[in-house]
């Protein structure tokens, strides 16, 4: 069976605390902590990178693989992802997720690569972007080991939960018993039992968890949610 794991969005977190603020949520019970990897809109024009904000790169998670060895799930919303790989490996990335609409043609050797750098490899996409194209990857011989299923459009926290996408979490587990499925943005207490009941199991949640005055309290709500 798929085990809970709740992923708080270090987005949301005091970036000039990092490491404490990881270390308030693993103290909180959460089992992953989730890293967003994106860039500045003044570049997209030029550089056509894929979402207005710049936040973490692998020189912050190298800083703070140096004070924790939690599980770091790295989503990365960037444009090529294939040139990330080795400096994320290097900086002790621990789970390498990529968007399907910036890798239609190069997953295999993204798969590959990631997989060789003793990374997890998992594939996200957008609320626009059909469920279907994901199912060649999960269904490869060299195959993804995670789908995140963006439940809000990729670039800020803090929007609003789409319920429409539980229509793509309730596919993806019919077809794959066994497979982790994220899901991401406008996570808390009051979406959990949706995404939870169409059978997602890592649940990442930015503003709901960094917003409470006891994230331990949200944590544990969301992981009852999801063991039921
Ligand atoms: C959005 C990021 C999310 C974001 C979620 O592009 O991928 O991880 O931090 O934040 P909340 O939980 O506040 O929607
Ligand atoms: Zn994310």
């Amino acid at each position: 069976g798929v085990k809970p794991k709740i992923a708080p969005s270090m987005l949301s977190s005091d970036f000039a605390n990092l490491a404490s603020e990881a270390q308030r949520m693993l103290n909180s019970g959460a089992d992953w902590l989730h890293m967003d990897i994106m860039f500045l809109l003044s570049f997209s024009f030029t550089c056509r990178h894929f979402v207005p904000n710049l936040t973490i790169g692998a020189p912050v998670i190298e800083s703070l693989r140096k004070h924790t060895k939690a599980y770091l799930d790295c989503h990365l919303m960037v444009t090529n992802p294939l040139d990330y790989v080795e400096p994320l490996r290097k900086a002790g990335a621990s789970g390498f997720t990529f968007h399907v609409e910036t890798s239609k043609d190069n997953w295999p050797e993204l798969v590959q690569r990631i997989k060789s750098g003793g990374m997890k490899p998992g594939v996200a996409l957008k609320p626009g972007t059909p469920i279907e194209e994901v199912y060649p990857l999960v269904e490869a011989e060299n195959p993804v080991e995670l789908v995140l299923v963006m439940t809000v459009e990729p670039g800020f926290g803090g929007q609003k939960f789409m319920p429409q996408m539980m229509d793509k979490v309730q596919l993806l587990r019919q077809k794959y018993p066994s497979l982790d499925i994220e899901v991401d943005g406008g996570l808390g207490p009051s979406t959990i039992d949706t995404a939870a009941s169409a059978g997602a199991n890592c649940i990442v949640a930015g503003s709901s968890v960094f917003g409470a005055p006891e994230p331990a309290q949200v944590i544990s709500l969301m992981r009852k949610s999801v063991e039921n």
